[in-house]
């Protein structure tokens, strides 16, 4: 009689889809490739983002294999964009083998829509950032947050307060391990790397002696007024110092449609340009001053390189980079924001400390406990 064979490895599959994404996929990644285990990882690109600048250059720098599956979804509204992420992602799983487990990272939309599929599929599913929460329903992320942890079957957490929040939520502690930031495990893999690109002396600037600025938000980008706003923050700022901004598309289009992009991109002090790879804006974090940003995950970086944050929004799922490290939230108040600039240019701001867990090896215990959990 025929015996069918049985899968001598088990398969598990990672999902990436925006920019976010790919500094977390990478050492998780590399982590699960230097254990020789038996388990084939297989790559998932949802395609949430898709330029050049926003994702092949993150796959280079940070040497994450070409993914298996692209989804190419693409933008759009967000049901538009979740349902094709989530069509197509279970498309795939139909027609693949059965994995033991799905791994996702961060709180984009490809983070929810990934989760939901393989969970309803039976498939069980690992959240990498679980537990971080803004209290903020407005912001799109919040309710990726919160539908991912209510259903994922292993929350692996980075910062404290996501512990404390999962226990305030019901979620039973087996449930839950405390991983700390991959994240920070890229930062310190390419660090000698982004020192020895020396970014900001390519563009005439000081060690020290200037402001990055990233914005992105929906909050501070998507209405005339706020972005004007921020475009005379901004200006007044590169009178004392001088400003580096890449610019995210979604604020490039807005700053083309309200017609501010002039004023911000002639200032003779401000370095607008697109979006910079990661060793390029890991060495202008580095060597800055001070960063402003409304990103969540420059909060976190800042944090670990002990470089002032002044933080444009309303609230913040990762506190610890408040309370330990360098970060300030600004609100939405531009006095608190000019108030932070002015502690940063006067000495007197805070140093911030090391977290527990954002050590670089955060990888290696992801990748313990999804191996624990499916092999
Ligand atoms: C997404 C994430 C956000 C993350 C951010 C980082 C969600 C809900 N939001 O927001 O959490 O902080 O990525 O970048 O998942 N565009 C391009 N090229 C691209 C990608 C986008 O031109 O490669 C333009 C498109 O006009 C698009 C707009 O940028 O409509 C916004 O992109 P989208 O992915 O919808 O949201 P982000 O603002 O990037």
């Amino acid at each position: 009689m025929d015996v069918l064979p049985s899968l001598a490895v088990s398969e598990i599959v990672f999902v990436a889809g925006a920019r976010p994404n790919f500094m977390k996929i990478a050492p998780i990644l590399h982590a699960l490739h230097a254990r020789e285990s038996e388990v084939r990882d297989v790559l998932v690109h949802t395609g949430q983002h898709y330029d050049h600048g926003m994702s092949d250059i993150f796959f280079e720098q940070l040497g994450i294999k070409t993914p298996d599956v692209h989804l190419e979804v693409g933008s759009g509204p967000h049901g538009a964009q979740t349902g094709r992420i989530m069509q197509t992602f279970e498309s795939h799983l139909m027609a693949a083998t059965r994995p033991a487990g799905i791994v996702v990272v961060g709180d984009v939309n490809s983070t929810m829509a990934c989760t939901l599929v393989g969970v309803k599929m039976g498939i069980p599913v690992a959240h990498v950032e679980a537990g971080l929460r803004s209290f903020d329903r407005a912001m799109p992320e919040e309710i990726n947050r919160i539908v991912t942890d209510s259903i994922a079957d292993l929350l692996l957490v980075s910062d404290p307060a996501g512990l404390e929040n999962l226990s305030n939520e019901g979620v039973p502690s087996e449930r839950i391990r405390y991983v700390g930031n991959v994240m920070i495990d890229s930062v310190v893999a390419r660090l000698d790397e982004a020192r020895a690109l020396h970014k900001a002396k390519g563009l005439g600037l000081e060690d020290k002696g200037y402001a990055l600025v990233t914005l992105h938000r929906p909050q501070n980008v998507d209405e005339k007024e706020r972005l004007s706003d921020l475009v005379d923050f901004l200006t007044a700022l590169a009178d004392d110092l001088p400003v580096v901004f890449p610019i995210h598309p979604r604020t490039a289009n807005k700053l083309e449609a309200f017609g501010l992009r002039d004023k911000l991109v002639n200032h003779p002090h401000i370095h607008a340009s697109e979006p910079l790879g990661y060793v390029e804006i890991l060495s202008l974090m580095d060597t800055a001053k001070l960063v402003i940003s409304d990103s969540g995950g420059i909060q976190e970086e800042t944090t670990f390189l002990r470089v002032p944050c002044v933080t444009l929004r309303p609230s913040t799922e990762r506190p610890i980079t408040v309370s330990q490290g360098t970060n300030t939230i600004a609100g939405m108040d531009l006095g608190v924001a000019r108030t932070a600039v002015s502690e940063v240019l006067g000495g007197s701001y805070k140093a911030g400390t090391a977290i527990d867990g954002w050590d670089g090896k955060a990888a290696e215990r992801v990748v313990d406990a999804i191996l624990e959990a499916w092999t």
